[in-house]
């Protein structure tokens, strides 16, 4: 080969590899300037944090799957808001109270509408399974129960935390989160709380060390809120936002996404 198709072929070579790094550059879904996040799933159409759920939230379009976590009586994470089955299935009880064979067992979709009546509580590991690496999650750790290590594990055993923003992990717990940064400072943390919680510039400074971002009743911002969030490098997530004036107010405003039960109250 002559001196000068080495030097195109070489050319060529680099011209390819920067495009190739400069795609992945922005391949960042924490870099879109508004996210939607689908609370529960897309829970105002089908049952809470159900398999059913979480599929039509995909279908939707959903930029995130939000997955609270609860823990069974041996050990198995599961995706369910509250600490008792009581509210979402036919069921009885505390969570950890039970086993998972005995989680698995209850209807949790009758109680939303009787067509889902075949619903179950789905385990972290079958939604991880489910969906692997075509959906972003949007995990909280609900209660102070220990389960961070746990999830960590499980989380890197799907490879799921190597693309940045591919998991986020939020909680109402500073312990929580701490402990996660600890372990792992790569994963992106969103500090939940009310705006007592994150009201002076001192409390934004220091949530700032240790998430990219807080979470909060949407009720409680306005721009000006909005600007100081942003001033502290923090991404400004408000929860829960149901119908199509109020997001298109917060996307003015600024915020960076919000949790709906609504996916389709907002067409990008
Ligand atoms: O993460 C935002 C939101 O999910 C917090 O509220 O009660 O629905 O878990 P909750
Ligand atoms: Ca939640």
């Amino acid at each position: 080969m002559s001196l000068l198709k080495w030097k195109i072929s070489f050319l060529f070579f680099i011209l390819v590899t920067s495009l190739f790094l400069l795609a992945n550059l922005n391949n960042n879904i924490l870099d879109k300037d508004f996210l939607l996040i689908a609370h529960r799933g897309a829970s105002g159409c089908a049952p809470e944090h159900t398999m059913e759920s979480y599929k039509l939230a995909k279908e939707m379009n959903a930029d995130y799957l939000e997955i609270d976590l609860q823990i069974s009586k041996d050990n198995t994470l599961v995706a369910m808001h509250d600490s008792t089955v009581d509210r979402t299935t036919n069921g009885t009880g505390r969570v950890d109270s039970l086993t998972i064979d005995e989680l698995k067992k209850l209807d949790a979709g009758s109680w939303f509408d009787q067509s889902f009546n075949q619903s179950t509580i789905p385990t972290l590991e079958e939604v991880l399974d489910e969906f692997g690496h075509d959906v972003n999650y949007y995990i909280e750790v609900k209660a102070e129960n220990g389960i961070e290590k746990l999830l960590l594990t499980l989380l890197d055993d799907y490879d799921l935390l190597d693309n940045y923003g591919q998991v986020i992990i939020q909680s109402f717990h500073v312990d929580s989160l701490k402990l996660i940064n600890k372990l792992n400072k790569k994963i992106p943390l969103i500090q939940l709380g009310s705006i007592e919680d994150f009201s002076s510039k001192e409390k934004l400074e220091y949530i700032s060390n240790y998430a990219i971002g807080i979470g909060l009743n949407y009720k409680d911002i306005d721009k000006n809120y909005t600007e100081e969030v942003k001033n502290h490098n923090l991404k400004l997530h408000p929860f829960i936002v149901n119908n199509t004036e109020d997001i298109e107010l917060l996307i003015e405003m600024g915020v960076d996404g919000v949790f709906t039960d609504f996916l389709d109250a907002y067409t990008p």
